[in-house]
C-alpha cells in the first residue's frame, strides 16, 4: 500500500460491535475513534444491519441518475426537514465528505456567480484539490500536492486557547475583505462549528452569529462543514443549532450512514437549484445501501435519544479530565475541552509553558494500544487527544475506557519525561 495512506494503530480489525473491536490477534479494544466519528451509532447496530440487508435483496446499485429510487428521495426530505438551514430546502448525496465540501462550493459558485472562498486556519475539509485549498493545516494534508484551485482565502479561527479572540478572527476577515478581495467577490464562507482534525476548537456562538450577520451584509453563502460534528456528536442533531443559527449550505457525512459511504449537502432550495441539470451528482452517489443504512441511523439516533447520551457521555468524560488536570504530579494537561461527546484533552509539556507535547500523545496513544484503547489524536501540532466514543456505548464501558486512559497518560508522561 503506498506510504501516505498510513494507520493511526498497528491493530488489525477482524470484528465490532457497538464500542468494541476485536483485532486479528484476538485482543479486545474499546474504541474510542469510532472510525473517525462515523459509528456514533456503534458498530453493526442492529438495526442498521438489518436496513442494510433487506435492501441488499433488492438491489445494491442501479445509479439514481440513471433508474431514481425512493429511499434517496425519502432521505434528501428527512435531511430537508432537519438540517439546520432555511426551508425550503434541497439535498443532494454523493459518497464521501470531501465531495460534499466539493459540491458545496460547486452550487454556491453557480448560485452567487462569485468565485471566492473563504476558510479557516486549522480547517480540515478533505483531501480532493478544493478540499486541501480550503484546508487550513499543511501538514499532513496539502505539503508537495499544490497547486490548489484559486480564490479561496484563510483566515484566522477564533480560538482564545491558542490566542486568536473573537474579534481577532473578524479583524481578519475584515483585513482580507480591504487586502486581497472585496466581500462582493466571496461566494462563501465554510466553517466547522467544531474543528475535527484542527484540534476540537469549539467556533464562540457569538462568532458563528457575526460571521452569519457578515455574510447577510455582503450577499455571501455561509457553508456549515457538520460532517465531523453532525448526526448528535455535540448534543444537539448538528453543531450549529447550539448558536441558534442556520447556515445557506450544510455538508454532512460520516454519521449520516453509519459506516457505509454516504455524504450530503442540504440547503436553501434557490442555492441547491442553481446549477444546471447533469451538473451535480456521480455514478456511486446516494448509494441505495447506504441510504438504506442512513435510513436506520436516524431513526436509532431518535429512538435511543443519542442527543442525550452523547450529553451524559461527554460530561462523563469532561469530568474525568479535569479531574486529571489537577494532577500536579502529571502537570502536562494544557486545556480540556468539549460540546456534547465531541471532547479532547490538549497535552502540553508543562502548565506554565504551555508549550504543545506531540511526543507525549504519540506515547499515550501507543500505551493505551497495549492496554485496549483506540484512541485519536489531532491538533495544529499533533497535542490534542480526541474523545469519539459511539454515542451508543454504555456509561460503565465509557469508564473503563476513561481508567485506561488515564493509567496510559501516567504511564506516558514517566515513560517521555
Ligand atoms: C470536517 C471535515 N470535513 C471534511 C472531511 C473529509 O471527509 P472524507 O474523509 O469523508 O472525505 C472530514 C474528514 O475527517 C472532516 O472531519
Amino acid at each position: 500500500m503506498a506510504r501516505g495512506v498510513g494507520h493511526a494503530t498497528a491493530i488489525y480489525a477482524k470484528r465490532a460491535k457497538n464500542a468494541e473491536i476485536w483485532s486479528e490477534d484476538g485482543r479486545r479494544y474499546i474504541d474510542f475513534a469510532a472510525g473517525i466519528a462515523v459509528v456514533n451509532t456503534g458498530h453493526q447496530h442492529p438495526k442498521i444491519i438489518a436496513a442494510v440487508e433487506e435492501q441488499l435483496r433488492a438491489f445494491s446499485h442501479v445509479c439514481f441518475q440513471v433508474t431514481p429510487y425512493e429511499t434517496y428521495i425519502r432521505l434528501a426530505e428527512r435531511l430537508n426537514a432537519i438540517a439546520p438551514v432555511p426551508r425550503p430546502a434541497k439535498t443532494m448525496l454523493v459518497s464521501t465528505g470531501a465531495e460534499a465540501v466539493e459540491n458545496a462550493v460547486k452550487v454556491a459558485r453557480a448560485f452567487t456567480g462569485r468565485p471566492g472562498i473563504v476558510s479557516f486556519s486549522g480547517g480540515f475539509h478533505g483531501r480532493t484539490h478544493m478540499g486541501m485549498a480550503l484546508t487550513g493545516k499543511v501538514v499532513p494534508y496539502k505539503k508537495g500536492f499544490g497547486p490548489f484551485p484559486a480564490d479561496v482565502y484563510n483566515v484566522a479561527f477564533p480560538d482564545t486557547y491558542h490566542g486568536v479572540t473573537v474579534e481577532q478572527s473578524l479583524q481578519s476577515l475584515n483585513s482580507l475583505f480591504k487586502h486581497a478581495a472585496d466581500p462582493s467577490s466571496i461566494a462563501a464562507i465554510i466553517i466547522e462549528p467544531v474543528q475535527g482534525e484542527g484540534g476540537f476548537n469549539i467556533a464562540p456562538f457569538d462568532f458563528l452569529r457575526a460571521l452569519r450577520a457578515l455574510c447577510d451584509e455582503h450577499s455571501i453563502l455561509l457553508v456549515a462543514d457538520e460532517i465531523q460534528t453532525g448526526f448528535a456528536r455535540t448534543g444537539r442533531m448538528f453543531a450549529l443549532e447550539h448558536a441558534g443559527i442556520k447556515a445557506d449550505v450544510v455538508a454532512l457525512a460520516k454519521g449520516l450512514a453509519g459506516g457505509f459511504p454516504l455524504s450530503a449537502i442540504t440547503g436553501r432550495a434557490d442555492v441547491m437549484d442553481a446549477s444546471q441539470v447533469g451538473g451535480l451528482g456521480g455514478t456511486y452517489a446516494g448509494n441505495p445501501v447506504a441510504c438504506a443504512a442512513a435510513h436506520a441511523v436516524l431513526d436509532v439516533i431518535e429512538e435511543e435519544k443519542l442527543c442525550k447520551r452523547a450529553n451524559t457521555i461527554g460530561k462523563i468524560i469532561l469530568d474525568r479530565c479535569n479531574r486529571i488536570k489537577q494532577r500536579s504530579n502529571l502537570n502536562c494537561v494544557g486545556d480540556v475541552r468539549g460540546l456534547g461527546a465531541m471532547c479532547a484533552i490538549e497535552l502540553v509539556k508543562d502548565v506554565s509553558s504551555g508549550e504543545p507535547a506531540p511526543q507525549l500523545a504519540a506515547a499515550l496513544l501507543k500505551t493505551a494500544n497495549e492496554k485496549g484503547l483506540i484512541l485519536l489524536s489531532c491538533g495544529m501540532n499533533g497535542n490534542v487527544i480526541r474523545f469519539l466514543v459511539p454515542l451508543t456505548a454504555s456509561d460503565a464501558l465509557v469508564r473503563e475506557g476513561m481508567d485506561i486512559f488515564e493509567e496510559g497518560l501516567t504511564e506516558a508522561v514517566n515513560r517521555t519525561a
